[in-house]
């Protein structure tokens, strides 16, 4: 694909297409990594003399209408506080932009705009037509190909992909082909069936596959251990019985549990540690015990290559969060290329402040599934074609 960072950009009108689709409470930002990420690209173009036209869009409101809750309003307060210029968010943009004296503005969510999701040619065109080049920089929404990620890209003069796109793909390129082995890859979170593709891809390329949280208790139960009152799934139990088939496939042995119903829980619920052979009818898994949390990160410790998506535990709460706390610190402190990636996974990694040791985070949340599960994203995809002419 063709690089901004190889762009004359000097003068002109460059459109760039960020995944600013920050979590919101009430209307503030409760995490800033996406725009964190953002900054450099858009001080690069700032730095090469363009005026910047910023795009994303935030959460998935009606198209065709305004919505306030959805609006970018945050998002621009947030930019003008870190860039320290002012950066206006331009409400009314598909037919033009004044930018006046502005080197730098953000247009307001592209889901507003009928046509959108559909990857609408028309309204692709009206993007392309605010710019002289237009810079695809959302990883995180790299997997959807709608206007502002793909259709946009048919139609700019000049299709390049940012430094923080190129950067997430190299980085996950590095951890999924050709890696330094051994390769370890961590998938965790609730459920298996939304992580199937996942755990099939990487069943195949990594030498040791470590499954968390709900997902392991699938694996407890499919090596005929009660699983009392504990979240699995026991129709993917043959699947979960085929994955240890293919591959060393690394799971509970013994577990934190806890009597406590959902509504109960809290920082200091009360647990219990058994062996995964242990379990009581109203006893419930929600976290690792500590063995098999020392076991992974022993694992970890050998590794080359480390992969991590989904949290071992509900580390949402103290109580339950130890399992995942000793595997993000293995990661944090090994010496293994390690890449994260995933919402929860992020906000775990936050939880300890671990972000600087880790080699990668991703921004991707649905886009990094994709893309370890060997998809090609269709936002890249285009870069790929044009860059061919
Ligand atoms: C994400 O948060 O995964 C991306 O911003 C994509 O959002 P979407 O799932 O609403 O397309």
């Amino acid at each position: 694909v063709k690089l901004m960072t190889d762009q004359d950009l000097s003068g002109k009108r460059v459109l760039i297409r960020q995944d600013l689709n920050v979590p919101l409470d009430d209307g503030k930002i409760t995490s800033t990594v996406r725009i964190d990420a953002s900054l450099p690209t858009i001080q690069k173009a700032l730095d090469g003399g363009a005026k910047v036209l910023l795009m994303s869009h935030l959460g998935r409101p009606e198209e065709g209408t305004y919505d306030e809750a959805a609006s970018l309003a945050p998002v621009a307060a947030e930019l003008s506080k870190k860039l320290g210029r002012d950066v206006a968010l331009v409400k009314d943009w598909v037919d033009g932009v004044d930018m006046g004296d502005a080197d730098v503005v953000l247009l307001e969510n592209v889901r507003f705009n009928a046509g959108e999701k559909a990857n609408d040619d028309a309204l692709a065109k009206k993007m392309a037509a605010l710019c002289d080049i237009f810079v695809m920089d959302a990883f995180g929404t790299a997997h959807r190909a709608q206007a502002s990620t793909h259709g946009v890209a048919k139609f700019a003069p000049i299709a390049c992909a940012g430094p923080l796109l190129a950067g997430e793909l190299d980085a996950l390129g590095k951890a999924l082909d050709n890696p330094a082995r051994p390769l370890v890859a961590i998938v965790g979170g609730s459920k298996v069936s939304t992580k199937l593709s996942v755990l099939d891809a990487l069943s195949k390329i990594a030498d040791i596959l470590v499954v968390g949280g709900g997902i392991s208790n699938t694996f407890v139960a499919s090596a005929g251990n009660e699983v009392g009152n504990s979240l699995y799934e026991k129709d993917l139990m043959p699947e979960a019985q085929r994955l240890r088939d293919t591959t060393e496939v690394v799971f509970a042995t013994d577990v934190r549990t806890t009597k406590d119903g959902f509504s109960d829980w809290s920082h200091d619920s009360k647990t219990e540690v058994k062996a995964a052979s242990d379990i009581q009818a109203d006893e419930e898994i929600i976290d690792y015990g500590p063995e098999t949390a020392a076991r992974v990160a022993e694992i970890i410790k050998n590794a080359k290559t480390v992969l991590w998506n989904g949290p071992c535990g509900v580390f949402e709460y103290d109580a339950f969060a130890k399992g995942t706390e000793v595997i993000s610190r293995a990661i944090a402190e090994s010496d293994a290329f390690s890449v994260a990636g995933g919402g929860d996974t992020l906000a775990a990694i936050d939880k300890w402040n671990l972000a600087d040791q880790v080699s990668y985070v991703s921004t991707g949340g649905g886009a990094f599934l994709e893309f370890v599960e060997g998809k090609q994203l269709p936002a890249v995809a285009i870069l790929e074609e044009r860059a061919k002419g």
